[in-house]
Order: C-alpha cells, then sequence, then structure tokens
C-alpha cells in the first residue's frame, strides 16, 4: 500500500502552509514562482517527507515511523520491467521451484487416480462404487495442484507445469484381486504425496517463510492425514473380505457414502 500524507510545506521567508489549503495556499505560490530569487518552483517546495540527504537534515518530528523515509528502500525494490512480479516479496527461488514441483505432484496423482477410475467404469469390471471414489479423487487431486498454482501467482513466482507420466491401465492382481490392489496402491500414493508436502514445509521453514508454512499447513497437511487414515481402513476392510463377494458389497458402500481423498 503507497502512504499517503499532506506534508507541511516550507515557504521561503520560514511561513509554512498545508498543502491544498485554498486561495492564500495559491497566492503564496504564485508569489514564490515569481519571485527571481526562486529558479524553480520545485526548489522553492521542499516537503519533508521527500526531502533528500542523510538522517541530519531532516525535520525532528519526534516520531518512531517515518512512512516515506522508510518506504524509499521499498520503492528502490518496485521492478520496472514488466517480466516481472510486482507482488513478489521475501519468496524465494526454491520455494518457487519447490510449489511448481508439487502441482506436478498433484497432477500425476490425479492421473494415476483417473486410470483408475476407467477400469473400475469398464463393463467387464463394473465396480461403479470404486469408479466413483477414483473418479473424485482424480478431481480432488487436480484441484490441490490448481491451488498451489493460485497460490504460486499469489507470491509472485510463475507456474511451470512438467511432464506427467503415464499410469497403469490394468490394476487386476492375481493374489488380491483388482479392488485391494488399487487401493494400497491409493494408500501408498497418499503417503508418498504427504512426504512431499513435509518438503514443501521443510523449504518454508528454511527460508523463514512464514506465511507458505502455514498455507501448507492448514490447507493440506490436516486433510492429508485424514485421507491416509480412511485409505488405511478401506484397506484393512478390503484385506478381511478377500476378493469374492465381499467386494461387491464394499463397492456399494463406496457408491452410497464414500468421499473423495
Ligand atoms: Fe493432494
Ligand atoms: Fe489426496
Amino acid at each position: 500500500m503507497l502512504l499517503r500524507a499532506s506534508p507541511a510545506i516550507f515557504l521561503p521567508n520560514g511561513a509554512t502552509a498545508a498543502a491544498g489549503t485554498g486561495e492564500n495556499f495559491a497566492g503564496s505560490m504564485l508569489s514564490m514562482m515569481s519571485s527571481s530569487s526562486v529558479s524553480s518552483p520545485s526548489a522553492a517546495i521542499v516537503c519533508s517527507a521527500a526531502k533528500g540527504g542523510s538522517s541530519n537534515s531532516r525535520p525532528i518530528t519526534g516520531v518512531v515511523f517515518e512512512p516515506f523515509e522508510e518506504v524509499k528502500k521499498e520503492l528502490n525494490l518496485v521492478p520496472t520491467v514488466p517480466q516481472q512480479s510486482l507482488a513478489r516479496q521475501k519468496y524465494a527461488d526454491d520455494s518457487e521451484s519447490v510449489i511448481n514441483e508439487q502441482i506436478n505432484v498433484e497432477y500425476n496423482v490425479s492421473y494415476v487416480y483417473h486410470a483408475m477410475y476407467a477400469y473400475f467404469d469398464r463393463d467387464n469390471v463394473a465396480l461403479k462404487g470404486l469408479a466413483k471414489f477414483f473418479k473424485e479423487s482424480s478431481e480432488e487431486e487436480r484441484e490441490h495442484a490448481e491451488k498451489f498454482m493460485e497460490y504460486q501467482n499469489k507470491r509472485g513466482g510463475k507456474v511451470k507445469l512438467q511432464s506427467i507420466i503415464m499410469p497403469l491401465s490394468e490394476f487386476d492382481h492375481a493374489e488380491k484381486g483388482d479392488a485391494l490392489y488399487a487401493m494400497e496402491l491409493a494408500l501408498s500414493l497418499e503417503k508418498l504425496t504427504n512426504e512431499k508436502l513435509l518438503h514443501v514445509h521443510a523449504v518454508a521453514s528454511k527460508n523463514n517463510d512464514v506465511q507458505l508454512a502455514d498455507f501448507v499447513e492448514s490447507e493440506f497437511l490436516g486433510e492429508q492425514v485424514e485421507a491416509i487414515k480412511k485409505i488405511s481402513e478401506y484397506v484393512a476392510q478390503l484385506r478381511r473380505i478377500g476378493k469374492g463377494h465381499g467386494v461387491w458389497h464394499f463397492d456399494q458402500m463406496l457408491l452410497n457414502e464414500g468421499a473423495a481423498v
């Protein structure tokens, strides 16, 4: 935010006037500008806030915070080239990179879940609850990626999308069956995502980026722990019921109650 104030104006004869006080001020200005002792209006008007030179030449104000003096160094930091972010402040390069990496992690996980959705939605598999669960989970991971993209722009970084790896298309497993195999894979992916999120947090802490640390904590870490607990329970339930008839009931449960992770 730019700081604005009505600075005192010091006239040549020692009198002062507040800026913008009407006719008296305008009259003083005109007489100053016509005076032979003053070469230009800018030389005659000395704003205490805009005055250069050492601090000794400044009027003694008795205030601790002098916004016009202190803002000068910030003004010098405002970029002038259009390619640079104006908002960026104390946002480290490795924080920017790790956010781009996390966007890629979320997209990759979203892609795997999308492949699982397509598998369980096949006519010869037809586990509609699992299909629904993984479709919603895929959408949620994509939302996570978008949240990080939005954050990257908020901090003045640049979003750089990277390649996404081709996921599996078959999820059947001779011993475990498809439902358990897919759910175990999902559990591993959620744990991996949690590790990656903790890495983002570690980079934020290393750079004393309190806001980034808070963003990861408040928006992701709690939810991630919840997701790991929930999928762990699904894995445990699928291990109990085996590959047969029980899977159909599990699938019905997801169809009616399950929510994305
Ligand atoms: Fe996620
Ligand atoms: Fe997730």
